[in-house]
């Protein structure tokens, strides 16, 4: 059996790591590793490799950054000829980056079977480019693997056959299973006892000058009461350039490696973003988040654990601050199937 992975993007390389890893053990077989290039600099792709011990793509598609369209017609354009070539039994795309809804495209155009991990997570708001990335793969998929019943319900009242689904959980809390023991070891050089760990790459928060600039001015006011640790991704450095903005006394450095910013989130007090991935992984930590947006395709995340949506009112940001610094942070469970085997359950469907 000829399984070919598609990943482009930086929360891609989490994911597909422990597929990769347990369909290692199945002989029979066959892996091929596809990277599109989506995400080029090695702060933000080559480092989540070595650490993940993801071997190295068999094809680099290179196809850079662009608009959505272009981006997305890239690589497709470049991806049709290896998928013709490399004929796959399956292809496996990850999560909800353009990289997945391109590459799902073209399997789908060429009668090759598709199969999405992450599948059935919904924000309901059709403004987020993953939103569109996610309901186009579902649509195409003929194998669609859940983190959540969320996932499934919403999968259901979209007219997807229930023999498509499977419940997995969540193939990116596996990653976080096997290194946070050697995260927990890194060191705490020249970090505060206390503070709180930003990201923000959201266009909805960092394309638009005034919200840009409203969001770092109440990240300030945070700083007077706790230290704040910002690995800025790169768009949202340019914007800050761009935009002539000032990060003042927050402490704004480059994007990390894997393994220490999960270092630095499970030691954190309190972590404010508007990534989806962090919603859960700072659930499975039980650290509090408090998430930048007004909606999330990671419901569970609040039903369940740690997470809280401040949206972009300064007030709620301040004052869900204030109640983790006086110790009244919301307290989370563990979501089912949140146990480090969601890979290992693709494999098994797959493979035996
Ligand atoms: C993409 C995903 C988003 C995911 C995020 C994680 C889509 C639609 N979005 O957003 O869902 O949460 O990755 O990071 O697929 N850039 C660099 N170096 C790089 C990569 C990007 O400098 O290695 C800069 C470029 O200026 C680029 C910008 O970041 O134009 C945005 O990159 P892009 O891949 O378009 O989207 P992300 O914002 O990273």
């Amino acid at each position: 059996m000829n399984v070919l992975h598609v990943v482009g993007a930086r929360p891609n390389f989490m994911k597909v790591a422990p597929v990769l890893n347990a369909l290692k053990s199945r002989p029979h077989v066959v892996q091929t590793l596809v990277h599109t290039g989506q995400h080029y600099d090695a702060n933000m792709s080559d480092v989540f490799f070595e650490q993940l011990g993801i071997p190295a793509p068999d094809v680099n598609l290179a196809v850079g950054s662009g608009t959505h369209a272009q981006q997305t017609a890239d690589i497709m354009t470049r991806f049709e000829p290896i998928a013709l070539e490399r004929k796959p039994d399956l292809v496996l795309v990850y999560g909800d980056v353009n990289s997945t809804v391109a590459a799902a495209l073209v399997c789908a155009k060429l009668g090759i079977r598709v199969g999405h991990v992450e599948a059935g997570l919904r924000s309901f708001d059709r403004t987020m480019p993953e939103e569109i990335n996610r309901l186009v793969t579902d649509q195409l998929a003929d194998v669609l693997y859940t983190p959540s019943e969320d996932g499934d319900r919403n999968l259901q009242r979209e007219g997807i056959a229930s023999e498509k689904i499977f419940r997995v959980g969540n193939v990116m809390i596996d990653s976080l299973v096997k290194l946070l023991p050697l995260a927990q070891r890194q060191s705490r050089n020249g970090l505060p006892g206390r503070y709180a760990l930003v990201t923000l790459h959201r266009p909805a928060n960092v394309d638009d000058s005034a919200i840009l600039r409203s969001i770092l001015q109440s990240l300030l006011e945070v700083n007077r009461d706790l230290s704040v640790v910002f690995p800025a991704h790169p768009r949202t450095r340019q914007r800050i350039a761009e935009f002539g903005l000032n990060a003042g006394q927050l402490r704004v450095l480059d994007p990390l490696p894997y393994v220490d910013f999960l270092g630095l989130q499970s030691r954190a007090t309190v972590v404010i973003t508007d990534s989806g991935g962090i919603q859960e992984e700072t659930t499975y930590l039980g650290i509090p988040c408090l998430t930048v947006r007004e909606n999330t395709e990671r419901p569970i995340t609040v039903s369940l654990g740690t997470n809280v949506l401040v949206g972009r009112d300064p007030d709620k940001l301040r004052a869900e601050v204030s109640l983790v610094l006086a110790g009244n942070a919301k307290k989370g469970s563990l979501p089912p199937l949140w146990d480090g085997r969601a890979g290992e359950r693709i494999a098994a469907l797959l493979a035996g």
